[in-house]
This record gives C-alpha cells, structure tokens and sequence, in this order.
C-alpha cells in the first residue's frame, strides 16, 4: 500500500485531535498526536527539574528519554503517562520546551521514522510546514481563542481537572503566541493548506469538509 500523510495544523483547542482521530477512524490511517511527544518532554523537563537554558543538562536530558507511543498511549521510559501529561502545569510549560531546538529535531526525525511507508494523519503546529512539507492533504484548523478555551475548560471538567476559564484562556492565548512567534518551526499556515475555521461549523461539517479534500487525493 502507498503511503499517503494527511496533516493537520492549528493552535491549542482548535478540534484538532478530535477531527483527526475520527478521520483516522473513517479511513483506517494511523493517528499520530504529535503535540502528545512535546508534552512527554515536558512532564520529563517538570519532574526531572530540567534548566531550559542550560544545553548540557537538555542533551542528557534528550538521551535519557524514551517515549513509545502504542495509538493514544504514551509511555516515557515505560510509564503510561497519557494521563499526566494534559494537565493545565504542562500545558504551561510545553510551549517553551517546544522552543527548543534540540527537542524539536529528535521529535521531528521520530514524527518521520514513525510515519514512514504508512498512510497516516498527524497533528502539531508544524507538521505541513517543516515536517511533511510534501504532504498529500494539508488542513490547518483554527478556531477564535474563546471559543477554544471553552472546549478545553469543558475536557478539564470532564477529567476533573480545577481550572476557571480565566485562566484557560489565557494560557491558551500565551501558548498561541510563543508558538507562532518562534524561530524553530513557528505555528504558522503552509502556503498549500486548506484553512477551515471551526467556529462556525460543528464537527460532522469540519469532517465533511476534509473528507473532501482527500477524496480528491486518495
Ligand atoms: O497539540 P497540543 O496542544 O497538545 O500541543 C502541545 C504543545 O506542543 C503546543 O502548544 C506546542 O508548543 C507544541 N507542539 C509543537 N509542534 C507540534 C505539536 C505540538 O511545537 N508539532
């Protein structure tokens, strides 16, 4: 079978992972969540105390992980942290982690070993920019800031997670601006991508839409 990657883009909440795990579903492409890799990082970065400036202590660092990822299970260094890893204090510090130079070129070259061969939908900041920059179809979903701190505050409720959507909001909004202000790899549209807005539309309609597009593709 041929390979053949679908990529979708977009900041923090925008439906990304909800929409590709059900593309996923309806075509029978592996799903990666490649921000789940960056958020890996980080919970490491957290219990390990890791300087952010200090490149010595981020290459040991970088050698010292492990991340395996089984569909939506993540393990680092053998632990099942899938859970640990979408709390709102990794959602704090993920964004400047992913900054990182380092940390994004052993994540890239992981994206691409992983989706090598495969028919696949990935979904990140970069992934039809720097990653796949010759990908089959290519979406990038945004969504207005409040709307998406909505949907997010709603998945903390329903995980029992304490946050008020102040708060949600604006680390959304933080999160938004050291993406795409960057220098590696910024949170940015490639020039061939399919912008959907999901503010206007529900899912079936967002599904519709990209469903379209591959077909045209496939
Ligand atoms: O997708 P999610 O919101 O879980 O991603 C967490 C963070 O990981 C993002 O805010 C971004 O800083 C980083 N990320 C990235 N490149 C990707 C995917 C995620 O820099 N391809």
């Amino acid at each position: 079978m041929d390979s053949f990657i679908v990529t979708i883009d977009g900041p923090a909440g925008s439906g990304k992972s909800t929409i590709a795990k059900m593309i996923a579903k309806k075509y029978n492409f592996t799903y990666l969540d490649t921000g789940a890799m960056y958020r890996m990082i980080a919970l490491y970065v957290i219990r390990h105390n890791i300087d952010l400036e200090n490149k010595k202590e981020i290459e040991e660092m970088l050698k010292n992980v492990k991340l395996d990822i089984q569909g939506n299970t993540f393990y680092l260094n053998g632990e099942d942290v899938s859970e640990a890893i979408r709390t709102p204090e990794v959602s704090k510090i993920v964004s400047p982690v992913a900054a990182i130079k380092e940390v994004r070129v052993k994540l890239v070259d992981m994206q691409r070993e992983i989706s090598f061969g495969k028919r696949i939908i990935l979904d990140g900041r970069d992934m039809g920019t720097t990653v796949f920059p010759k990908a089959d179809v290519k979406i990038f979903l945004i969504a207005s800031p409040e709307i998406r701190a909505k949907r997010r505050l709603k998945e903390y409720d329903e995980k029992g997670i304490a946050a008020t959507y102040e708060e949600v909001l604006e680390s959304i909004k933080e999160r938004d601006y050291i993406d795409s202000t960057r220098k590696e790899s910024p949170l940015v549209k490639a020039q061939d991508a399919h912008e959907i807005d999901s503010s206007k539309l529900n899912i079936d309609d967002v599904l519709k839409e990209i469903s379209a597009y591959i077909d045209k593709k496939i």
